[in-house]
């Protein structure tokens, strides 16, 4: 299983505060935004990841977290010229996923809640086709939004309804089977002037090979796209960071704790960042190793 991170797009809702840089790599409470969907992969036991980037954003971006190499994964770049659409991932990632299954998130998706790990390991090794997850949102018509049939089985997925259909919205991470590549490649653009991952899933729906996994009452998703939802994701790391001290989207710790690095690679990751609160959370992991 591949992973894809989609971290292009314009960001003109966080304008001008994205003027110069990308949105995903604007800080969320104590890191970058990156590092949450990064996470995510990681914890799924994906180790061969793609960011998918913007054209002036890859030096930023390599930057930050280089080939991988330190956190025990591969991580590669491609840029998307253009903001095409989510399902245009598939087309520039196309010589990547080389007609394996793969994963993808958003780079501005923030998920958190208990036994997230065993769900999208266990998620992941079901997959047939393509698994979507759905999250119970009070403003249904801002998402692509799940509709039902009368025995409760999904029908179909409507971008942005005006009048939306149940309140399940589909979330920014899709599993996708080998077929991806080529679906993708079958697609149309939309009025807007996007490939939509929804008509994405909506082929693997009709073809009956979509699954909808509703992620549990008490599990957070968020998004960061706008000034508010920004803030108010910073606030609600900071909340939960500071009540449980355990940290939310911290790659190291999930590369320590996948054994994906000893302690020693753990203990110079933290060296340059011990003037920081992350820095000494890194260094109690190896010291208490709980
Ligand atoms: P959006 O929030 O839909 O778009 P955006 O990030 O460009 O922001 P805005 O609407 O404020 O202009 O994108 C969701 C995520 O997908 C985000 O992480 C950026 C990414 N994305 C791409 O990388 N390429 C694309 O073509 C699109 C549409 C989105």
């Amino acid at each position: 299983m591949k992973g894809i991170i989609l971290a292009g797009g314009l960001g003109t809702r966080l304008y001008p505060a994205t003027l110069g840089v990308s949105k995903q790599l604007m800080p969320i409470y104590d890191k970058p935004m990156i590092y949450y969907p990064l996470s995510v992969l990681m914890l799924a036991e994906i180790k061969d990841i793609l960011i998918i980037h913007s054209p002036h954003d890859h030096y930023s971006f390599r930057r930050i977290l280089g080939d991988g190499s330190q956190l025990g994964i591969t991580i590669s770049y491609a840029c998307q010229s253009e903001p095409r659409g989510i399902a245009d991932a598939f087309n520039v990632a196309e010589s990547f996923i080389d007609n394996d299954p793969v994963t993808l998130i958003l780079g501005d998706n923030i998920f958190y809640g208990a036994g997230f790990k065993g769900l999208l390991n266990s998620t992941l090794q079901s997959n047939h086709g393509c698994t979507v997850f759905g999250y119970n949102v009070a403003e249904p018509e801002r998402y692509g939004v799940a509709s039902f049939d009368r025995n409760g089985c999904i029908e179909r997925i409507v971008e942005k309804p005006k009048v939306a259909p149940s309140n399940i919205a589909i979330t920014g991470l899709y599993i996708y089977d080998f077929s991806v590549s080529q679906r993708a490649k079958d697609l149309r653009f939309s009025k807007r002037g996007e490939l939509e991952i929804t008509d994405l899933n909506n082929s693997y729906l009709k073809d009956g090979k979509l699954k909808l996994a509703e992620l549990p009452r008490g599990f957070a998703w968020l998004d960061t796209g706008t000034h508010e939802s920004l803030m108010e994701a910073s606030q609600f790391v900071r909340a939960v960071e500071k009540s449980q001290s355990l940290k939310i989207g911290c790659i190291e710790e999930v590369a320590f704790r996948n054994s994906w690095i000893d302690q020693k690679h753990l203990e110079a990751l933290a060296k340059p960042l011990l003037k920081t609160q992350y820095g000494t959370y890194l260094q109690n992991l190896y010291s208490h190793d709980r």
